[in-house]
Formats: C-alpha cells, structure tokens, sequence
C-alpha cells in the first residue's frame, strides 16, 4: 500500500484504534477458546471485549487455520479491517529445532545460524507467524544468567557476525518473500550484564563498555535488516529500558536513524511502576511512549490512559501518530494489506516440518556446534563394535532441545535413539531425566552401583550427564553450576571401574564440570544441539563426524570466578604465575577460566607455522601456515586477535578481529591471510568519541584465545 494510503489511514484513525494498534495481547483474549470465560481476564487487564477489537498483534498464536480464522474475525470486527500483526518466539527452530544460539556460534560458522534462522521462519511463517522476536544478541560474560543460551555468546566481533546471519536466514532481504519473517532483535540494551547472573535484576556498565561491547551486536541486526527493537527487563542508568529514552531515542532513533517499530519485552512497561520509575499507569503509558516504545506487550496501560494523558495535554499526538505510523509500515512491508494471512497455509506445513531438508541441515549444524573438550590416550573416536556402557540423565532423553523450544522433535533427538539409528550396541542405566530445580530436588536418585553392574561387561562407559532443559532459558539463573551430586558421583563410578570414560554434556550454559574432569578420558560439551542431536552425537563419538566445534563462552573453573571472559584488561599489577603477592590474582583459583574462549579439540592436529605480520597503508595485515598433520581430514578455525598495547583509554589484552573457518584434508597445509583495518581498530576514548589512535600492535594467530604467536606492528 502507498505511503499516503498509510498516512490517510493514521488521519482517519480514532484515538483509541490507535492505542490499540500499540498493544499486543495474547490471542486469549480474542476468545479463541470459546470454553474459557474471559472476564476475569479482561477485568485484570481493565479492558473490554470491544478494547480487544482494536488491538492490533498478538504473540505466540500458531497454526495456518488457527491463525487465518483469527485474521479473519480480527479483520472483520475492526472498524478499518487493519490486519493483526501475529508474532511469536521462534528462536533456534519451529518443528525442527536446531542446536541453541549460544551452540550454533560454537560452530564458528555463520551459515548454520542462518541455516537455522532460515529453516526456521519457513517452517513457522507456513503456520502463520509473521514476526519473530529474534535474534537475542545480548552479549554475556555470566554463565549463572540462564539466558547465555539464547547469546551468541562473550565476544563483540562474533555476536556480531552470528547476529548478522540469524537475521540474513529469518529475514532475508525483503520479508514480503513468501518463508520469510521480520526479526525483532532483543533485548535492547545490556540485559546480559544483569547483576550477579540474575534475570530480571538490574545492570551497571560503564559508558565506555556499554558503548564498546554491549551495543555492538543489536547495531549489527538492525544493518543486517531487522525491523523491530525489543526492550529489555533490565534497569540501566536507574532508568527501566522501556522507559529509556537514552536507549531508544538517543541511540536507536537519534544515533542509529532506525525506522523501525520498537515493542516491549512482555509487561515490561507496568513494570516501570514496579521498579518504582512510574507511580502508576498513567505515568507508565506517558514515560515509555515518551521515550520510544510504539507497542506495549502484555500489559494496557496505553489503552487506559492514552486517551486521558493526550486529552489532558501530557502526551503530544505526534508521538502517538510516529509509533502508529511505524507499525504501519512493518505490516505494509510484509504485505498484510494485500495478503493478511501472508505465508500461513496448512498444506506448507505438511511439506516443510520436519522434512528431511531441514533436518539435513540440523544434522549439520548439530555437528558443527559440538565442542570436544578433552580426548586424552585417544579414547575418541570410538570403534565400530566397542561394547557400550551410557548411564546418566541424557542416556534416552529425548528432550535435549532446550530452552525456547516451541516444539521438541521426539524420534532421534536422544542419544540412544542416535545409536539406535546407527546399529550401535549399547547397554544403558540409570538414565532417569534430571528435572527441573524449580520443581524440588533437581538431583538423579543414586543408581551408580547398579548401574556399574548393569555395564560390567562394557570396553568404555558414557556418561550422558547436565541440566535439566527447563533450567535454562529465562528466569532460569543458577547461584551454583555443578553437576548434581549423583551425576558427579556416577562420573566418579566409572572411572573407578578401570575402563576409558566419556563424559557428554548437556547444558544452556558452560557448566563447573571442574570436579568432575579428572575422572573422564574424555569431554564432549553437546549443548542442546535440537532435533537430532542423537544422531550428531553419535556421529562425533564414532569419528564420522571429526569436531570442529570452538567455545563462544568461557568456562569458569569455579562459580566463583564469575565473570571470567578472554577480552579483560592487563589491571596495574598483571599477573603472569610470578611469586610476587601483591598482584591481580586469587589465592585459591587461577586467573584463566577452565577452558577459554575459542577453544575446542578435533580427532586430527593443527599446525601454525610461519606467522608473518605487517602494517602497510594503514592497514594489517597477517599471514600464518596451518598444516592438518594427520590423516583425516579436518575443519580448523584461524582465529585471529589484537592488542592495542597503548591508548587514550586502556583495551583489552586481546579482541578477537577475525576468524576464517579452513577445511584441511590430511596432510594439507593452507596459507590463511587476514587483514585489519583502522575502521576494525576504532574504540570509544575518554571523551566518548569512536577513534583509531595509531600506534602499537599485538598481533596474535592461533586456534583458540589463548594458544596464540605473538607478532608486534606499528599503525
Ligand atoms: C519474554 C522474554 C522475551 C520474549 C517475550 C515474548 O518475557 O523476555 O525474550 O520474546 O517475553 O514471549
């Protein structure tokens, strides 16, 4: 539709049709059950059913009938018939679930997000969804914050990359496209810094790292195409981010010329009452339409006051007419004028769930994102006819897609059903589910003697061990981060038994695996990897898959060496394993994290040679030999990270800048060069400026964050 019919439309718009287009219920409150008596509901929310008629989106609705009935009567009982707007969390999959956010960047490579992201809005605008609120890009440093599993993860540069990609396979280029969706990039802004790991709690980050490293990420979604800002729950600068207007006027609007339409996280502006910002809902409606929030999720304030606040003078109308005008404009882009129901057709989702396309391309991306964490006396892979032994948790669970999984494809989602798959042999036991710490004692009951008895006769012992799905995601924060008592105790039973153990780890969150890693030959850290992670698994344990996964986020030693991220300063006293003993250092725990960022094993070995560096018309540039000495082939991730030794403000002792992810058959050796510009090297200084600042360069090449060679340039 023409941007004067949009404008025309706004003009002929009452003011309470236009507070309704700036609120979201959930389809509940259509009456879409008609068994359900909505008074309570409607009076909670100090609506009416005729309030509802107006409303113009709703989230979490799913289904091609159910959606296109839904359109119709929405359409229908609207005085302008403006189509609804449907939205939903379709975060890493719809039917067929790929490996978590924070897994698919451990694969270091951005074409299994986009694969994700891609599968993801074909398979759920073929059941009416129009939006997703998607991708997370909060960059996270806490493990205790059950959310890092939605996150690319601690680094800046690769939240970026990732973020970019998920955006590229929802979005594409133009979500008009039939299998596209618009992407809604969350949660704006620093949600991932929430203090002590809490969810909900509130964020204190400097200006220079809030500037530096926090932002980057939802700046990428939006240059990638996003066309929706999510808020977030968090509390920054002691103002609630839906209430922000540094956040979404300043920067969003002012700084970044976003045009898009901005929503709050779900009743995230009655909140601001909470938080004790507003001190009631009219002052709620006022402040966060004020400071940029064109649709309000799940709570009424702009329908209950709006009208009041701009009567009474206290809210302009243009304010009004700019948030109705952006949604507008996202429904038009995606069509909705023309065609209201867009991709939602049920004979699409009989073709596209589950169809072995996509779950080709989950194999793929649940593969790429395992991390192999330790293989010592070369336990890994294991040989065809071993006898098996799998105890533990995640030995037969089938649900192993995690958090923000609407849906969990059952068949070959659990480790035994990848054997099974596979012809593999294999005795289980003890394989009871770890449930949910919120309901009651999350631990396993203790079956490690019987178990040793069930597996007597096995070569090598697998424990299938790590949290309980519903204990990662939102609201889902662990003070503590070890395995259960009788996981750790079963890990410590095998290894008393003499055979090779093989710990495999099924978390949303780097664990404090720490206790247990002495007892096993092996680590595999398996994430939720989705629809078929028995089937990936199975393929790593075997050798048809060689592991090319690398950490997007530390491992702590303790929980008590939170946060621990590979980007931190040098500090006045660095320490470097001297004997001196006042210096930036614990008495009881290493500096370094257990295993750092970027790390990750294969069955194969890597070789670095010949690294070269030098800086030329502005501009460095690296060269480094990588040789694949054995003789399968292998994928190796180059990374490479820069210190900028001197500045007007300190940085870190190494940024990562650029990774290349190289195929290597045996044997081969490749050349990898990267280049560096000054663009790449900019930060914010002390006067909040974004500058390069020539000067003295680290340059440093290897296969993870700490393993790296050293070259010194000038720029
Ligand atoms: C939740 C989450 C947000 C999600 C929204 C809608 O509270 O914080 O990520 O998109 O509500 O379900």
């Amino acid at each position: 539709m023409e941007q004067s019919k949009i404008e025309a439309l706004i003009q002929e718009m009452t003011l309470e049709e236009k507070l309704g287009q700036m609120t979201q219920l959930g389809a509940y409150y259509w009456g879409v059950d008609p068994s359900v008596d909505l008074t309570g509901p409607l009076n909670e929310m100090k609506v009416t059913a005729e309030d509802v008629k107006n409303v113009g989106s709703t989230l979490n609705y799913l289904g091609a009938k159910e959606v296109k009935a839904l359109q119709d009567r929405a359409m229908a009982e609207h005085r302008l018939h403006i189509p609804m707007l449907f939205m939903a969390d379709i975060i890493h999959g719809y039917k067929t679930s790929f490996p978590i956010p924070l897994a698919l960047s451990c694969s270091f490579e951005p074409q299994n997000y986009e694969n994700a992201t891609s599968v993801a809005a074909a398979e759920s605008a073929a059941s009416g969804v129009q939006l997703t609120f998607a991708p997370m890009s909060d960059l996270v440093r806490d493990p205790r914050w059950g959310r890092v599993m939605e996150s690319p993860g601690e680094d800046p540069y690769l939240n970026c990359v990732m973020t970019a990609a998920a955006v590229r396979g929802f979005s594409g280029d133009d979500i008009k496209k039939k299998g596209k969706v618009a992407s809604c990039v969350k949660h704006f802004a620093g949600y991932g810094a929430s203090q002590g790991g809490r969810d909900y709690n509130w964020v204190d980050i400097s200006t220079n790292s809030f500037r530096q490293y926090y932002l980057a990420s939802y700046k990428a979604a939006l240059d990638a195409g996003a066309r929706m800002v999510m808020t977030s729950f968090n509390v920054i600068d002691g103002i609630p981010s839906s209430a922000n207007k540094m956040l979404f006027r300043k920067i969003l609007r002012e700084e970044w010329g976003f045009d898009g339409a901005t929503i709050s996280d779900y009743a995230a502006v009655e909140e601001t009452i909470t938080n004790g910002l507003a001190e009631n809902g009219e002052d709620a409606a006022r402040r966060c339409i004020e400071a940029g929030v064109d649709i309000e999720m799940m709570s009424t304030n702009y329908i209950n006051y709006g009208k009041k606040l701009v009567e009474e003078g206290r809210l302009s109308m243009e304010l009004i007419d700019q948030a109705v005008r952006n949604i507008l404009n996202l429904k038009n882009d995606l069509g909705l004028f023309e065609n209201p129901y867009k991709d939602a057709s049920e004979e699409d989702e009989k073709t596209l769930h589950l169809c072995s396309e996509h779950r080709r391309l989950a194999l793929e991306a649940a593969q790429q994102s395992i991390v192999l964490l330790k293989n010592e006396n070369q336990t890994l892979p294991l040989k065809k006819g071993v006898k098996i032994g799998v105890a533990g948790p995640f030995a037969s669970s089938d649900n192993t897609s995690g958090g923000w999984a609407l849906i969990n494809g059952k068949d070959e989602s659990s480790l035994a059903a990848g054997f099974r798959k596979a012809g593999v042999e294999f005795v289980s036991a003890m394989d009871q589910s770890v449930v949910s710490m919120s309901e009651g004692s999350f631990d396993v009951e203790d079956e490690a003697e019987s178990a040793m008895e069930a597996m007597q006769d096995c070569d090598v012992l697998i424990a299938a061990v790590g949290e309980s799905p519903s204990d990662t995601g939102e609201a889902a924060s662990r003070a503590y981060l070890r395995l259960s008592p009788n996981q750790e105790k079963l890990v410590m039973a095998m290894k008393a038994t003499g055979k090779p153990v093989i710990m495999v780890v099924f978390s949303g969150r780097p664990l404090e695996i720490k206790p247990v890693l002495p007892y096993c030959d092996a680590v595999i850290q398996a994430w939720f990897l989705g629809t078929e992670s028995g089937n990936a698994l199975t393929s790593v344990l075997f050798g048809g898959y060689n592991p090319s996964g690398r950490l997007a986020m530390s491992f702590p030693q303790t929980v008590g060496q939170i946060p621990v991220h590979y980007n931190c300063y040098r500090t006045g006293r660095p320490y470097y394993g001297q004997e001196d003993h006042y210096v930036s250092k614990y008495l009881d725990c290493p500096n370094e994290p257990l295993f750092p960022f970027g790390f990750g094993l294969s069955y194969s070995k890597a070789v670095y040679s010949d690294l070269q560096a030098e800086a030329r018309d502005g501009v460095i540039r690296a060269r480094v030999t990588v040789t694949n000495e054995s003789r399968i082939p292998m994928k190796e991730t180059v990374q490479l990270y820069i210190h900028d030794l001197f500045a007007s403000v300190v940085r870190p002792v190494k940024e990562l800048k650029g990774f290349l992810q190289i195929a290597l058959a045996a044997g081969e050796s490749r050349t990898v060069e990267f280049e560096v510009t000054k663009e790449m090297l900019k930060f914010y200084n002390d006067q909040m400026e974004y500058v390069f600042e020539p000067g003295e360069f680290e340059v440093m090449v290897g296969p993870n964050s700490r393993d790296v060679e050293i070259r010194k340039v000038t720029l």
